[in-house]
């Protein structure tokens, strides 16, 4: 994948944006530009129900910057994660506020997950519905694939460690990721890295456990359909979540 050889210049730039975002996310992407946390749009490298995640550079690298959409998002799914937040209690109930409030989440989730040492994308900045993160994946600008993408090597090997970095995240980063699947783990060298934060909720929430076992159901799920592992998923569920979920 080729990079730009040279910088974009803010025209070229502000009518690449304006074919794919709203006025509010372009006046934000250029407040991100003109405090150089990036320097110049690369492509889209993924767009969902809910985000536009576009590649940049960065005097430091590549970067990534994920974009809510605030009239596509399901609020009501967002206010359910965040209300069992305690430190989202105080959060507006507005459409906009609950969005920005989804993506402050997603930041200082990233934060913890990174702090723990995880493969996780180094989170750099958020601002209202746009948080910027690393990008997972080559110099050239080519993504880590998708778990679902790849016929991995080692899915013994692959297994283990994404389950000891979920090990770490909910003993030692007290998050859930509650959303755990074969969409949101990347695969980097043949390494498992972990994606979407922003539902990852407190051990306090509510619903942690519900949400901690069926990360754990998904993942081995997947794990013994396509690779016949012989795992036992009640197992790993004690061995996490021992002291915590369960006596
Ligand atoms: N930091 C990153 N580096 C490389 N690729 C990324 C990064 N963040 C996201 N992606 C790519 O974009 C995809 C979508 O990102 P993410 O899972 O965070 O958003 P999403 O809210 O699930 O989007 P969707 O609306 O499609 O469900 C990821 O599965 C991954 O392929
Ligand atoms: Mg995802």
């Amino acid at each position: 994948m080729a990079l730009p050889k040279r910088r974009l210049k803010t025209q070229e730039e502000r009518k690449i944006y304006e074919k794919i975002f709203d006025n509010l996310t372009i006046q934000d992407l250029f407040k991100l530009k003109a405090k150089r946390i990036y320097e110049s749009y690369i492509r889209l490298i993924n767009e969902g129900k809910e985000s536009k995640v576009l590649l940049v550079s960065s005097d430091e690298g590549l970067r990534v910057i994920k974009i809510y959409k605030v009239e596509a998002s399901n609020f009501k799914r967002m206010w359910y994660y965040l209300e069992g937040d305690e430190r989202f209690r105080r959060i507006g109930k507005g459409k906009r506020d609950v969005v920005y409030a989804w993506c402050k989440k997603e930041y200082h989730n990233l934060e913890i997950a990174y702090n723990l040492g995880l493969n996780v994308p180094k989170p750099i900045y958020f601002i209202r519905n746009l948080v910027v993160m690393e990008f997972i994946g080559d110099a050239e600008g080519k993504e880590a694939p998708q778990l679902r993408r790849v016929r991995l090597e080692n899915p013994e090997e692959f297994f283990k460690n994404l389950m000891n970095q979920i090990k770490k995240l909910v003993r030692e980063g007290k998050l859930v990721h509650a959303d755990l699947s074969e969409f949101n783990v990347l695969v980097k060298d043949n390494k498992p890295y972990i994606v979407d934060f922003a539902q990852a909720t407190l051990l306090s929430h509510p619903r942690a456990k519900e949400f901690f076992e069926r990360d754990i159901n998904n993942i081995t799920h997947y794990f013994k359909k396509y690779y016949d592992l012989d795992i036992d998923s009640d197992m790993i569920k004690k061995e996490i979540g021992r002291g915590i979920f369960y006596v």
